[in-house]
């Protein structure tokens, strides 16, 4: 029988309030996501955005307009209910009567959803207005990447936070997780029998996972040069596919069963030493605007991670990433031990025996494996079965989350022990002050660093 989605307690939120309303976040991510809620008649509650530029509620809507006709066609009904349900409240969050303002707008709303699309330093002023005002009572937040810099800053934001909200009020996104592909590695997981008899250390000799970007940092040089490849994209999207495939199986997927399987694995993370660690810079990173001249920020990160628990003692999860690669994918293989002898002809290492899990732009499940070549003699050749998914109007992945978040359903949002234990895995790591080793763009890092750092049979490129 099919499991009933739980509701939060306390039911479905009955406003969302988006601070950052003005900014490049909500106009590149958050308006076409909300739209398509309207679309799909999943919201029907206000929505009012809180910024400091004084706009008009009409150029909020304008702006609105804007982002939505970018990322696709505009259909004219479901935009003016969209436009009717938004409101703006202009202000400066360290101002009280901005708050003042909000609580008129939101009237006699009681379970609001504030949306914090700011950065992290501005978090405690609007969680203070909105505990003096009043507002925070039986409300729900929920806040953006980057959650912190490293482990320490990380504990004190989740202090402010605390302050006002409760860990259960408190949704921390990670957009990958809303991403249909990377469920789709927990279902598939777990909805088929036949992987868990080797879904483990006795039949599978490493785990890749590769996020290859063939473009720069388009222009976001100084956010990039405060973060770089491994806290953009490892410590937070790539830890957490990591924890997808390594994770046990829970007792309930939809309840918090299944974020404290995820705690147990990061528990048994080892932290980072520096052998397991590349770091490469694309040559020109350093003349992008923001950049400093002699800025010792990796574009490109590859790490090696052990999970001592029973199922994956001894098996390298290897994780790759960076900017101006050669090709734009992100995918998992998963690569299974050789055959104990070569029966017919030899087999080379790494060649079949896996799994891949395109996880995007393109959606496929693939299964590496070694057939029989037409012919008298018994020769093979390596062939992939997959499964291809057309991803045909998917929720977007900001959309399932603020639906989620209305709902209070946690699942997919990162618990403040997750965030903590993911810092702590990195945190040897971080500022070693090591020079990476520059790339050519559109190569696959840097080269000579990147010699032998590999699991046994080599990096599969997702173009192949
Ligand atoms: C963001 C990073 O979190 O994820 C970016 O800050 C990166 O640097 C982006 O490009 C990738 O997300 P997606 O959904 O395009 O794979």
């Amino acid at each position: 029988m099919p499991r009933v989605i739980k509701e939060a307690r306390n039911g479905r939120s009955d406003a969302l309030v988006i601070f950052g309303a003005t900014g490049d976040l909500a106009r590149k991510m958050i308006y076409p996501s909300l739209y398509q809620m309207v679309r799909r008649g999943n919201l029907n509650e206000p929505i009012v955005g809180v910024a400091r530029d004084s706009w008009s509620v009409e150029k909020l809507v304008e702006r609105a307009r804007e982002s939505i006709a970018s990322s696709g066609d505009i259909d004219e009904a479901t935009f003016t209910k969209f436009a009717s349900l938004m409101r703006f409240v202009p202000g400066d969050y360290q101002d009280p009567t901005t708050f003042t303002r909000l609580q008129e707008a939101l009237s006699d709303r009681r379970r609001v959803l504030y949306y914090l699309a700011i950065p992290p330093s501005m978090f405690a002023s609007v969680t203070a207005g909105l505990k003096q005002a009043n507002l925070s009572l039986g409300a729900r937040l929920m806040v953006e990447k980057p959650f912190g810099r490293d482990l320490q800053s990380a504990q004190e934001l989740n202090r402010v936070l605390h302050t006002v909200f409760k860990e259960d009020e408190i949704f921390r996104i990670d957009h990958y997780l809303g991403k249909e592909a990377i469920q789709n590695l927990l279902y598939f997981r777990f909805a088929n029998s036949f992987l868990e008899p080797l879904w483990n250390r006795n039949y599978i000799d490493s785990v890749q996972i590769t996020m290859a970007e063939n473009f720069g940092v388009e222009g976001r040089g100084r956010f990039y040069e405060e973060v770089g490849a491994l806290r953009d994209v490892v410590q937070n999207h790539l830890i957490n596919v990591l924890l997808l495939l390594a994770t046990e199986p829970p007792v309930n997927a939809l309840s918090d069963d299944l974020i404290d399987e995820k705690v147990q694995v990061l528990k048994a993370i080892r932290p980072l030493e520096e052998l397991d660690v590349v770091r490469g810079q694309f040559e020109g990173y350093r003349n992008e605007p923001g950049v400093a001249a002699n800025s010792r920020v990796e574009t490109f990160v590859a790490v090696r991670l052990f999970i001592d628990t029973w199922r994956w003692q001894g098996v390298p999860f290897y994780i790759r990433a960076g900017k101006n690669l050669p090709v734009r994918a992100t995918e998992v293989v998963v690569r299974f031990k050789r055959p104990p002898l070569d029966v017919f002809d030899p087999i080379r290492p790494g060649e079949a025996n896996y799994m891949r899990f395109r996880l995007g732009p393109e959606v496929a499940i693939g299964i590496g494996a070694r057939r029989k070549a037409n012919g008298g003699n018994m020769i093979g050749e390596a062939v992939e079965l997959s499964a291809v998914s057309d991803g045909m109007d998917n929720l977007l992945p900001y959309e399932r989350l603020i639906g989620d978040a209305m709902n209070g359903r946690r699942q997919l949002f990162t618990r403040e022990d997750m965030a903590e234990l993911a810092w702590q895995i990195v945190q040897p790591v971080l500022d070693s002050g090591t020079a990476p080793a520059l790339y050519k763009p559109l190569t696959w890092g840097p080269r000579e660093a990147m010699g032998g750092f590999e699991p046994v049979g080599g990096w599969v490129d997702p173009r192949t």
